[in-house]
């Protein structure tokens, strides 16, 4: 049997199956664990993915078409993903980049991923591929659910996030004020984003300073603004100016054109999108916004839809997604169009 193994947070779960069933109506899904979930399909998985991607779900955080089969020791999962490995390599260019990526959904079956790695690292090895936890190009899924195990080889950047189940982990760094950055640094990297170097960015509800300490850190000149105080350790650094405001009274000089915008306000969401709209005249043509809009006691996918339906029109949605680091909240990345 084949489909696709679909990640969410637990929160968010229904949500996502939901924007799924948008686009496979008659599926009938399966829960594997409290934030995964099966998507069975008749047809080739890797079609199925194909058609996800097209537009990605906001509430999945990762995704590998697969086959599955029952399995009852970890040396029938070794043996049976090695045989359908060996099978599968030659749809992998030579020398190419391979992460072999084993998840244990529950404890029906006790084994351990690294076994499983060790044994793709030394298939990959002898077939002349470059076994790789990071960045790879190419990607063996291996996940064990109940009695069943899923496995599937496919490209990176198809399964929505290159790390397993989509769970990005950043090295912390000593002098990190705050771990909101996280939620922007995935941001950067998921949506593959790019700052003008000595830009300027607007980054509004910053205390205590995470974000701002990465837009520095990226080349940007920022205005910083808070009600609050960012931490004494950014006070002084080369390129930021801290304004201590409330959002709501900001005013700029007619002119003032930013090339960044971005917000991790705990707010309404509809109070974010209304600031954001009003902003939007000081964002250049092409300039970006990142901001995460906060769904606490809501729907979430009636919600973000209203959000999305409400911006400015000079704004587009490049993409809305729920990341592995943002909690009752998604991150909307927006591009301001040229007139
Ligand atoms: C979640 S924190 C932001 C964390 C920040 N992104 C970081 O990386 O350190 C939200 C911030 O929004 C600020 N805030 C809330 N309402 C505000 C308002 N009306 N005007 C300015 N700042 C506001 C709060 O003081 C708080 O510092």
């Amino acid at each position: 049997m084949q489909g696709i193994v679909l990640t969410a947070s637990a929160e968010f779960l229904e949500a996502a199956k939901q924007e799924v069933l948008e686009v496979f109506p008659a599926s009938k899904l399966e829960n594997l664990g409290d934030s995964v979930f099966w998507l069975p399909t008749e047809t080739d998985p890797a079609y199925a993915q194909k058609q996800l991607l097209m537009r990605p779900p906001i509430f999945v955080h990762h995704m590998h078409a697969a086959a599955r089969w029952p399995v009852h020791t970890e040396e029938e999962i070794i043996q049976s993903v090695r045989e359908r490995l060996l099978a599968d390599l030659p749809r992998v260019p030579p020398g190419a980049k391979v992460a072999t990526q084993g998840r244990v959904i529950d404890k029906a079956i006790a084994w351990q991923p690294r076994q499983l790695k060790e044994m793709c690292d030394e298939l990959l090895l002898a077939h002349g591929y470059q076994p790789q936890i990071k960045g790879p190009e190419w990607v063996i899924s291996v996940t064990q659910a109940g009695p069943m195990v899923y496995y599937g080889l496919a490209l990176a950047r198809d399964n929505l996030s290159d790390w397993a189940g989509g769970m990005i982990h950043f090295r912390k760094e000593p002098g990190d004020v705050s771990r909101a950055k996280y939620k922007l640094l995935e941001a950067i990297v998921r949506f593959q984003l790019d700052f003008p170097t000595g830009g300027h960015a607007l980054d509004l509800g910053a205390a205590p300073g995470g974000w701002t300490q990465e837009l520095l850190a990226r080349g940007l000149r920022v205005l910083a603004v808070d009600t609050g105080e960012l931490d004494p350790r950014l006070r002084g650094k080369a390129g930021l100016v801290f304004r201590r405001a409330n959002v709501k009274d900001l005013r700029f000089p007619a002119g003032t054109q930013f090339d960044v915008i971005t917000s991790d306000i705990s707010w309404d969401p509809f109070f974010t999108v209304s600031m954001i709209n009003r902003l939007v005249e000081y964002l250049r043509p092409g300039g970006q916004v990142i901001l995460t809009v906060k769904l606490m006691g809501r729907k979430p996918l009636p919600t973000v839809r209203r959000v999305m339906a409400s911006l400015d029109p000079k704004l587009r949605v490049q993409h809305a997604q729920h990341l592995f680091h943002n909690r009752k909240e998604i991150t909307l990345h927006l591009v301001r169009i040229s007139e």
